[in-house]
């Protein structure tokens, strides 16, 4: 499907060639043909040279021969250097049975060469672009630096075909169901959307900054209250955040907003998109609805907002069961609140002591105290925690925990701030050692976030989604006196572990939403000052709406199985947000500042 589609737009013949190199199959076999490329690889065989030339539909042999191929154009042949640019015109002919590669496109056939022209000559190459497979690629710098190179790696190419027919389909998928494309401003005023912004300083009025969007948010609620419907974005974002594999500075969403919805409306057209992009880009069928769990029931029993549900293994409160049978550690923990809990590793008592040491320090690295083990033997239990198992626990924990012999418990013991990361990071750490992780892929709608968060330095609420979300159920007295017991109508999706997208319905109740803002420490003033064209025009007819953003990049990056955004972006930034190719960002003539009333603190930035 996908090298098919690849060739999509491409145009059979142009000035220079009559068909893309991929293309030539069995039927060219006895026609002339012109071509156009990059010389992909050369081979020497004996007095006959053999060029491999590349586009991005793929590579065809062009056989240089003694005999047919002109003395001058065989010399030149000779002399090729990789990546030159190539036209040549030749006769198309099958390949001896013997040399016929059927996983090639082009296998069955090759180009007896008659005439050549070097349309563009190659200096020595700082990074191979024809990697020879199962050999290392060269550093991601290097690689970075020399884009442009790195780009016409087929591997890279198809990640953009992917990329390419995934927009494509989300697009007529959403348009089919009757969204328009409506595109938003890039200088914008600042929204919170929990990272910092890109500020980009006005010449005209110093002092005042635009920010770039840290996504449509605000723009496509108006658009709501503007009576659109039903809007959708292919949206660029940008953010100054902490960059990882799966963050970038600049990344894309498929953003889109909806009125007169609740939360299974917005879900069945996310999953539509969902099917229709799965359908025409990998050829795969999206079974529809995806399981819905609250985020509740999803710390609970996977103690993270994002599970992977390839792993069947669940998390489990064990307090009932092993406190107050005279275990200090068990028995302090949940008398102060806490409680024990874990999950159970089949086959897993043949961990060797070492590896179990290192379940502790996973579980201090999460942030919790430790981690405490349990192995199920024929004849009773061992490890730490068994000091908590007596004859009835043992009991138990095999007919109504469904422990047999051969198992191991994981258990940490603490409140749940602590121990729901811990076992998240061992739940996914041991069922990828241990072979767990099913090949399916796991799609997942966590609903009812939090509407608040406390910020782990200050302990003030902050937004847990943001700050345009609904209750579920408050009024604005409730919400001021006890913010952080507040349920919102925040949602995410989740694919196999990651968070794919998120959204929420919105709060289309000026008063609620005052109330919210306050909550997160703005003074009515400030309310107005920043959300004044929000609220007024939420004053003149308001429809309810709701929406959510997908984060395209890293579909993307899920569907062709890469880990980072970068081999899904064209020119994506390193980790430090730096542009290694272009070089950005740079430092610029004092004279630019100047215009734009700016000043360096710092010394010695001025452009060179
Ligand atoms: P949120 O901030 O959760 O929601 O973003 C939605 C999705 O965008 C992707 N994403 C990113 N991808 C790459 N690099 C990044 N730095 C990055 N940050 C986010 C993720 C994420 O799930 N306006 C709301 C959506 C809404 O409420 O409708 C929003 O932007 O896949």
């Amino acid at each position: 499907m996908i090298d098919r589609d690849a060739f999509r737009g491409l145009p059979g013949a142009t000035k220079y060639r009559d068909v893309p190199c991929g293309l030539v199959d069995a039927t060219w076999v006895g026609k002339s043909v012109k071509l156009a490329g990059w010389v992909h690889r050369r081979r020497d065989t004996g007095g006959v040279k053999f060029v491999l030339l590349r586009d991005r539909t793929g590579v065809v042999q062009l056989a240089f021969e003694p005999e047919g191929t002109p003395a001058e154009v065989v010399g030149a042949a000779a002399a090729l250097n990789p990546e030159d640019v190539l036209w040549i015109e030749g006769e198309v002919e099958a390949r001896p049975p013997d040399a016929v590669n059927p996983e090639m496109t082009t296998g069955g056939v090759e180009i007896r060469v008659r005439g050549m022209e070097i349309l563009a000559s190659s200096d020595p190459l700082p990074i191979l672009v024809a990697v020879p497979p199962g050999e290392d690629l060269p550093s991601e710098e290097l690689r970075l630096r020399h884009r442009v190179l790195d780009l016409r790696r087929p591997e890279l190419q198809r990640n953009f075909v992917v990329r390419h027919l995934a927009t494509n389909a989300a697009r007529a998928s959403l348009s089919r169901q009757g969204f328009l494309e409506v595109e938003t401003p890039f200088l914008t005023r600042r929204t919170p959307e929990g990272a910092r912004d890109y500020l980009v300083p006005s010449r005209i009025h110093h002092g005042e900054f635009y920010a770039l969007p840290q996504s449509p948010q605000l723009y496509k609620q108006l658009l709501m209250v503007s009576g659109f419907d039903r809007y959708f974005q292919i949206a660029r974002c940008l953010r100054d955040e902490d960059l990882r594999a799966d963050r970038q500075p600049e990344f894309t969403q498929i953003d889109v907003e909806m009125a007169f919805v609740g939360e299974e409306d917005v879900f069945a057209a996310c999953e539509r998109m969902l099917a229709d992009m799965f359908a025409s880009t990998l050829d795969r069928t999206l079974e529809v609805p995806f399981p819905r769990i609250t985020w509740s029931e999803a710390m609970e029993s996977f103690g993270t907002d994002k599970p992977d549900l390839r792993i069947e293994w669940r998390i489990r409160d064990y307090s009932p069961l092993l406190a107050g049978r005279g275990f200090g550690i068990i028995d302090g923990v949940v008398a102060a609140g806490g409680r024990v809990r874990g999950f159970a590793v089949p086959g897993g008592a043949s961990l060797s002591r070492s590896r179990l040491d290192g379940i502790n320090q996973t579980a201090r690295a999460a942030g919790a105290r430790g981690a405490l083990w349990l192995k199920c033997a024929e004849d009773g239990y061992s490890g730490p925690a068994a000091r908590a198992v007596d004859e009835q626990a043992g009991l138990l924990l095999r007919s109504e925990h469904g422990m047999a012999p051969g198992d191991l418990l994981v258990l940490v013991a603490g409140p749940d701030v602590e121990t729901s990361p811990a076992l998240d990071a061992l739940r996914r750490d041991l069922a990828s050692e241990r072979g767990a992780v099913s090949e399916r892929d796991e799609w997942l709608w966590v609903t009812e976030f939090p509407l608040f968060e406390a910020d782990p330095e200050t302990g003030v609420p902050t937004a847990s989604h943001h700050p345009f979300t609904m209750p579920v159920d408050v009024t604005p007295a409730e919400l001021a006196s006890d913010p952080f017991a507040v349920r919102s109508r925040a949602y995410d999706l989740v694919l196999n572990g990651t968070e794919l997208a998120s959204g929420s319905i919105r709060c289309h109740e000026p008063e609620l939403q005052r109330a919210i803002l306050g909550a997160l420490g703005m003074t009515p003033e400030q309310v107005d000052d920043r959300f004044g064209f929000l609220l007024e025009a939420f004053r003149f007819g308001v429809p309810p709406h709701g929406g959510f953003a997908l984060g395209l990049d890293r579909l993307v990056a899920l569907m062709v199985g890469v880990p980072s955004l970068r081999d899904v972006i064209a020119f994506p930034k390193t980790t430090a947000a730096r542009g290694l190719m272009e070089g950005a960002p740079s430092p610029v003539a004092e004279e630019l500042l100047a215009d734009l009333g700016i000043r360096l603190v710092a010394e010695g930035r001025a452009e060179r």
